[in-house]
């Protein structure tokens, strides 16, 4: 660890770089499979490219796309090319920086069942000149989750993926989300992948680490002894996780109708960003410091009896209204969605964790579709000063002070607390502190999936969720799904879409909390 004064010598700011001891990226292949997927188009090559312009990226390294269509290398490298130009978070790309990158592309025709395919996949691993390039290999399963455990059978059989520690390189698999869609299903899956690869081989994906503002929360609560003071029972009066998105499903009824609001934000992102607030301090920085620790926080969460749900959980699905003047359809209308539906699209939940720091004190998270903004954000509501002086007199009018942690969008921090207002009359109201991403450091924005590649290409998982972190986050809500099984959707449960999701959820709060609107903008 290094500390550097900032480049001027009248800024007193010091930057202290941790990463200095970070692993070296070596040469390596990323093999994707699903190479003609969405989510290759518009998060994984983009980011990947994004990297290679950054000269991030190993060098040499290969990028190989695995799908089940008959293309040639140049036809893919052609579709991804248009994809980039689409979803790249610049515009103008250098036509010679795309031409340096795609060189680095190929394409490899194959059903993922079929062991022929993967024999085709070693030769083309084995004709690329560098050593390294048939040793370091990265498999990136960019498919449904019913297809990871046979592909990695197939990689493991043709000696692509090994679990011998003796075998020279390194093989990593990196599975998307949703994993499993129960406790029972993800114990499965992990099981068959751990036939095939050690648990440090496997790279759980939650695109939400990847963001730089929910990787500043373990810095924003350990680097700062005023936050970390506060961070507890005796200050804080209760929490607020807030996932809201203005978009309905659109063209995700399918996959939405299996999913619903608790698997699809609930149990991977909310117990995420929940876990990385409340969890304790790590022994040090390192992956397995901070995943024991987030496994302790997601276990001392109180898990809830089926007949205990309906006081702490509280779910909803749009019917139609209105957003930002134009009208939105039902979810039961939208594409590929049962007219009947009984799936979520809103989930608001009280949860209390049984640990030292925060017992007594309700954490609130909730998220929803066809909500009035897209905002991501966590507030932490302190205590109300004793009932004397302003308090007294003010009564609920004197607002207790909060810290609003703003990860999407217009990343920042806020500072609430109470201020006179100027002139001759007392007068106090609520004023706030600002700290912004972009007047701060600049709009640089690098997307979540950039910054994942590159952990899973040097081997640190830190931003990974371990085997028994997602099995903890399923003992979580799988008792929320139980209760609902056979419960039809109540009137009370349907809210307009752009509204803040059904009346029900106000009914969680207690005493006389009451849930916080994410602020609009800065
Ligand atoms: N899209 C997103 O934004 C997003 C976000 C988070 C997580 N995810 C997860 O990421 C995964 C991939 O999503 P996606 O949206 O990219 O899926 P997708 O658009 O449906 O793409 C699936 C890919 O898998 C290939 N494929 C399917 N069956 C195959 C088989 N039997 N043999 C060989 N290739 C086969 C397809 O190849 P062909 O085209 O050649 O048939 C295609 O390349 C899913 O688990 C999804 O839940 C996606």
């Amino acid at each position: 660890m290094e500390t550097i004064e900032a480049q001027d010598p009248l800024d007193e700011l010091l930057t202290c770089r941790l990463d200095y001891g970070r692993k070296a990226v070596e040469p390596c292949t990323i093999v994707i499979f699903g190479a003609s997927g969405d989510l290759t188009a518009r998060k994984l090559i983009p980011a990947l490219f994004h990297l290679f312009q950054e000269k991030q990226l190993p060098d040499p390294v290969r990028i190989v796309g695995f799908a089940r269509r008959e293309k040639p290398h140049d036809a893919w490298r052609e579709e991804l090319w248009g994809a980039l130009q689409q979803f790249s978070r610049t515009k103008n790309i250098p036509p010679a920086d795309w031409a340096a990158f795609a060189q680095n592309l190929f394409y490899c025709q194959g059903e993922f069942g079929d062991a022929g395919a993967y024999q085709r996949l070693k030769l083309l691993l084995e004709s690329f000149s560098h050593e390294s390039l048939g040793k370091n290999l990265l498999f990136y399963l960019s498919t449904s989750p019913s297809q990871f455990a046979e592909i990695a059978e197939h990689l493991s059989r043709s000696e692509l993926l090994t679990r011998s520690e003796s075998k020279p390189g390194w093989q990593r698999v990196v599975v998307e989300k949703p994993f499993g869609h129960d406790l029972v299903s993800a114990q499965q899956l992990n099981q068959e992948l751990t036939r095939f690869a050690y648990e440090k081989q496997i790279y759980r994906i939650d695109h939400y680490l990847g963001k730089e503002t929910v990787q500043n929360i373990l810095m924003f609560r350990f680097s700062n002894s005023i936050f970390e003071h506060v961070w507890n029972r005796q200050s804080v009066d209760h929490v607020q996780i807030t996932v809201s998105e203005k978009l309905g499903v659109g063209s995700r009824g399918g996959y939405y109708e299996e999913a619903g609001a608790l698997r699809d934000m609930v149990q991977n992102h909310l117990l995420q960003v929940l876990a990385l607030i409340a969890m304790e301090p790590p022994v040090s920085l390192e992956a397995e410091s901070i995943r024991d620790e987030k496994v302790k926080l997601l276990k001392s969460i109180r898990q809830l009896h089926p007949s205990q749900v309906a006081s702490n959980v509280v779910r909803g699905q749009y019917i139609a209204g209105q957003i930002d003047n134009s009208n939105r359809i039902a979810y039961r209308q939208e594409q590929k969605v049962n007219p009947e539906s009984n799936v979520e699209t809103y989930v608001a939940l009280r949860v209390l964790i049984d640990n030292w720091r925060w017992s007594g004190v309700p954490f609130y998270l909730r998220t929803g579709k066809a909500l009035p903004m897209s905002a991501s954000e966590v507030r932490i509501q302190f205590k109300p000063t004793p009932h004397v002086l302003f308090a007294a007199q003010c009564g609920p009018r004197l607002d207790a002070n909060a810290i609003t942690l703003r990860l999407q969008p217009n990343e920042g921090i806020f500072l609430r607390f109470n201020g006179k207002v100027p002139g001759t009359s007392l007068q106090i109201r609520p004023v706030r502190m600002h700290f912004s991403y972009d007047s701060e450091f600049g709009a640089y924005t690098p997307e979540a999936y950039e910054r994942l590649l590159l952990e899973a290409i040097a081997g640190d998982a830190t931003l990974f969720i371990r085997r028994d972190e997602v099995e903890a986050a399923w003992g979580i809500v799988d008792p929320i799904r139980e209760s609902w099984k056979n419960l039809k959707l109540t009137e009370r449960e349907l809210y307009s879409a752009g509204g803040w999701g059904p009346e029900a959820a106000d009914d969680l709060m207690l005493r006389s909390q009451k849930w916080r609107k994410p602020h609009p903008l800065p």
